[in-house]
């Protein structure tokens, strides 16, 4: 399973990137807004500053909502980068955009996917990643979780390639549930990859480790 991280916090993504982890980078408009990142020519520069830091796919995601901006937008992004993704929303014009640029040869991402119907329309336009958002169905009492199993099963019995990039994952549990379901690809905050890190009985181990070392080697 590859793990995108989802942020437009280049020391975020340095860090994930420097523990070795990072397969790529996920960004929505309230991501770079978060970091104040305004204006065409800034947006364009972060966008690239992202691409240097990892080795992996980056979604840039339109601001656009017509088939003839989402494209010509689009295509700006893809000229940035060669592994730039232009993500574009699951509506109407969105799925008529990816066909666009599958054809094109052009990767995609398509987001704000909330139910097995929209992924299935993702699919036969040829998206290249599927962004399921766990989290938000979670948040309104419907299980995430449940959506990432019903799309791995309908991808299964057709070989669509889109890859499942589980989005809108808030904790470690969520990311170890998705790999157990078959999702490509996770998105998540820093916070909930290092948290799998945690163990309490891994620290104690350690300390009790480093603690007889030392012990033994004053004696
Ligand atoms: C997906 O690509 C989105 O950027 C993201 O996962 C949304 O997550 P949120 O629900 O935590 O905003």
């Amino acid at each position: 399973m590859k793990f995108f991280i989802d942020t437009a916090n280049l020391a975020q993504i340095k860090e994930a990137h420097e523990l070795g982890v990072l397969d790529g980078v996920t960004t929505n408009p309230s991501l770079m807004a978060k970091e104040g990142i305004t204006g065409h020519e800034n947006i364009i520069s972060h966008y690239k500053a992202i691409c240097g830091i990892t080795d992996g796919d980056v979604s840039a995601e339109v601001i656009a909502t017509t088939f003839d901006e989402m494209v010509a937008e689009g295509e700006a992004l893809a000229k940035l980068h060669e592994r730039i993704v232009v993500k574009l929303p699951m509506i109407k014009d969105g799925v008529r955009a990816i066909k666009y640029f599958t054809d094109k040869g052009i990767k995609t991402n398509c987001t704000l996917v909330f139910s097995a119907g929209q992924a299935l329309l993702a699919a036969k336009a040829g998206a290249t990643y599927v962004s399921p958002f766990i989290g938000r169905l979670d948040d309104i009492s419907t299980d995430g979780l449940q959506l990432i199993e019903d799309i791995r099963l309908i991808y299964d019995n057709y070989g669509y390639k889109t890859q499942v990039l589980a989005a809108s994952v808030r904790h470690p549990m969520h990311i170890v549930n998705c790999a157990k379901l078959g999702a490509d690809v996770i998105t998540a905050p820093l916070g909930a990859i290092t948290a799998l890190l945690k163990h309490p009985l891994t620290d104690n181990g350690l300390a009790q480790f480093l603690a007889d070392h030392a012990k033994a080697a004053s004696k």
